[in-house]
């Protein structure tokens, strides 16, 4: 059976970066008070890439996926999968994947999209490493997009300074050598309330509440809980110790939740990629972005482990372990 090995990332942040006090500012003309130290104390989080009107998911996932396949060595046309994570595509359909083919002028790969909100990518990455070791895909672009600002209440300060834009992608390929060693995904959908966007369009009209609404309490808890026992689930199904990973990759929600994780699981802090300090929350990209860092600034090296865990809506969760 062919492992599937990560051979090339690239990722894209729309070029606005927006401040917690350019928001703090543009929020009080409109009567909403928040600052840079209620924002940074209780996230982390001190910037987003904000896409401006007209900038879809699509666009950001082509310029991410684009430099992915050049970093791979890789032409658009020996892709054969391509997965798009998001919550936030540009159409109903066609599918967000398909739109990006187009851009990239692949013909023929199979395309698709995959809704698991922020664990959209870990979701993404187990489909296409069965895809490759089932033989049925030997080339995938894997992509995680967003324009999470289309969806936030911009009136609701307890969600609008949390989230930012952008788009993060890997080039899988099929390879004698590991690869993703393991792989495990869940959901449990009796928590759907806790972080949802419930609405839709139905008969050309918008139905239920199209915004982003959370209980942040519940999402914390929840979120260092399943994530604590994933990791281990994961690692002790490929025999390798928590130990021994050498770069944790969380979904970047919130700084106090990844620090909280790396305790439970005692890994230093200083092995946790954190990008949420410069990205904010991009949802399905954010993991995916914080790998693409790490690999350009030299941090991930060739034979590491990297251990990367999505947690989100629906309630969804789930993690990917993969020797580089
Ligand atoms: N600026 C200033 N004050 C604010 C803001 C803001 N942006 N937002 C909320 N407040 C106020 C509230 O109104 C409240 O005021 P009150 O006490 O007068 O009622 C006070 O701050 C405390 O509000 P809480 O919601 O209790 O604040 P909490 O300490 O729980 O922090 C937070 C909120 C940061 C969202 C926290 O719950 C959290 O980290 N949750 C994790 C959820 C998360 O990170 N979600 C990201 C998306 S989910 C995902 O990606 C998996």
């Amino acid at each position: 059976k062919p492992f599937a090995r990560i051979v090339g990332s690239g990722g894209f942040l729309p070029p606005r970066v927006v401040t917690n006090d350019d928001l703090a500012a543009e929020l009080a003309t409109r009567q909403i008070e928040t600052s840079d130290q209620w924002i940074t104390e209780r996230t982390g989080i001190r910037q987003r890439h904000l896409a401006d009107k007209g900038m879809t998911t699509s666009a950001l996932a082509t310029e991410a996926a684009r430099r992915a396949l050049a970093d791979a060595g890789v032409e658009a046309g020996e892709v054969d999968l391509i997965i798009v994570a998001t919550s936030t595509p540009d159409f109903v359909f066609p599918s967000t994947a398909c739109l990006v083919q187009a851009n990239l002028g692949n013909k023929g790969a199979a395309a698709f999209d995959v809704q698991a909100v922020c664990s959209g990518f870990v979701y993404a990455l187990t489909t296409a490493d069965s895809f490759i070791r089932a033989g049925r895909a030997r080339c995938a672009l894997i992509i995680g997009a967003e324009v999470f600002s289309s969806i936030l209440d911009w009136s609701d300060r307890s969600t609008c300074v949390l989230f930012g834009d952008g788009a993060g992608a890997v080039v899988l390929k099929a390879s004698d050598a590991p690869g993703i060693l393991g792989a495990e995904l869940h959901a449990d959908g009796s928590q759907m309330n806790i972080l949802c966007a419930a609405g839709n369009v139905a008969f050309g009209q918008v139905t239920g509440d199209p915004f982003l609404r959370m209980d942040g309490q519940a999402v914390f808890k929840q979120a260092v809980t399943v994530l604590d026992r994933s990791a281990r689930t994961v690692t002790e199904q490929a025999g390798v110790a928590l130990s021994e990973i050498d770069w944790l990759i969380p979904h970047q929600a919130n700084l106090r939740i990844l620090t909280f994780l790396a305790k439970k699981l005692d890994i230093p802090v200083e092995k946790v990629v954190i990008t949420v300090d410069q990205h904010a929350n991009t949802s399905a990209a954010s993991i995916p972005l914080a790998f693409d860092v790490a690999r350009r600034d030299g941090r991930i090296q060739p034979g590491q482990l990297v251990l990367m865990q999505g947690v989100g809506g629906g309630f969804t969760w789930g993690s990917v372990l993969v020797r580089m």
